[in-house]
């Protein structure tokens, strides 16, 4: 054999095993440079018997061309972070290191909590009604039984947009629901809507809400309240208690504020019902005859439900978050926390 041949080989297999381990800068020292193990191996040349230098030359000129070509196929795919041979080289070398992760996103709490609404909706056999957000008078007011001028409209400052509105609540959906499916019906009307308010802890000038309405021969006000307790037992995975309190909607008659007993001190009093032992959520009532007619549906044989729910309010209580604006800002932290 020749002389020599197994400090090459050596060489050659300490280079298969510090790849995997050393940083390039030193697997370049330690193979390449003056002082570097080829080095060492060339200079041997003179000292070998003169039959046996060119054998061993080539033999340890080939490993330095090996180790060469190695070394910059790892330069240009950490350069590139390229795919090399089917395997992925990381910037240390080391094969084996666990890669970089990226920040994982998540979905918004906003639409998470609408969501979950949605999904629990949809499991009571609710179909979903969409309609445009830029709206008529008619659709937004007048079919809900605000008459032109009515002090009602003042309810909810309205931003106008030429001839038409931006929608200041998911009940504009109402009239053309049943418009286009008909009755009976049994359908979620979601949707963004907007309002002219000043920003603050708990308003923003465009939040989320759907409306729910039943429409049918047979419907009455203990319909409503079975599917408020049903969904809102769902959406806080506790069996809540409601409470009606008498109000007024141009739209129902008769008209409710809904209460549910707080779902953080089971109507003991805490900071987030303000003491009070119940929770305001959302407005509800009797389908009022007028917009039954706007409809087109006759009001002597077909009665329904209605409720609109605050999807921003709802996703602040059960996540605890108690200024609307985080739910708008997109600060990575506060959504990345939750
Ligand atoms: N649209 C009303 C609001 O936005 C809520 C509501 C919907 C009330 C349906 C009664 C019936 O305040």
């Amino acid at each position: 054999m020749m002389q020599g041949a197994d400090e090459v080989e050596n060489v050659s297999k300490s280079f298969d095993e510090d790849l995997h381990s050393l940083p390039l800068e030193e697997l370049k020292n330690k193979y390449l440079s003056k002082k570097g193990l080829i080095s060492k191996l060339l200079e041997k040349i003179p000292t070998l018997p003169p039959q046996e230098r060119r054998d061993f030359g080539k033999y340890v000129n080939n490993l330095k061309k090996h180790i060469e070509e190695t070394i910059k196929e790892l330069e240009t795919a950490n350069q590139t972070n390229e795919v090399s041979g089917g395997r992925r080289i990381l910037f240390d070398n080391d094969v084996t290191l666990e890669g970089k992760k990226p920040p994982l996103g998540n979905k918004h709490i906003l639409f998470k909590a609408r969501d979950e609404l949605m999904e629990i909706f949809k499991s009571m056999g609710f179909s979903f009604f969409d309609g445009p957000e830029l709206e008529t008078d008619f659709y937004n007011f007048e079919a809900l039984n605000f008459p032109p001028y009515h002090p009602a409209r003042d309810m909810q400052d309205t931003l106008v947009v030429g001839e038409k509105v931006l929608r200041t609540h998911s009940s504009a959906m109402q009239v053309r629901a049943m418009q286009t499916w008909g009755v009976p019906i049994k359908a979620i009307l979601p949707g963004r809507v907007y309002r002219r308010e000043e920003v603050s802890a708990r308003k923003y000038p465009v939040f989320y809400q759907f409306d729910c309405l039943a429409v049918g021969k047979t419907i009455g006000v203990g319909h409503l309240k079975w599917t408020l307790e049903t969904f809102l037992s769902a959406y806080f995975e506790k069996n809540v208690t409601v409470r009606f309190r008498p109000s007024y909607f141009p739209f129902v008659e008769p008209g409710n504020e809904v209460d549910v007993k707080c779902v953080f001190c089971d109507g003991k009093g805490c900071s987030v019902c303000g003491g009070t032992g119940w929770l305001e959520i959302l407005g509800a009532g009797m389908v009022h005859p007028t917009v039954l007619e706007y409809a087109g549906v006759d009001p002597d044989q077909f009665s329904g439900f209605a409720f609109g729910v605050g999807v921003d309010r709802m996703a602040m209580l059960k996540y605890g978050i108690n200024d609307i604006r985080l739910l708008y800002e997109g600060d990575v932290n506060f959504l990345g926390s939750l």
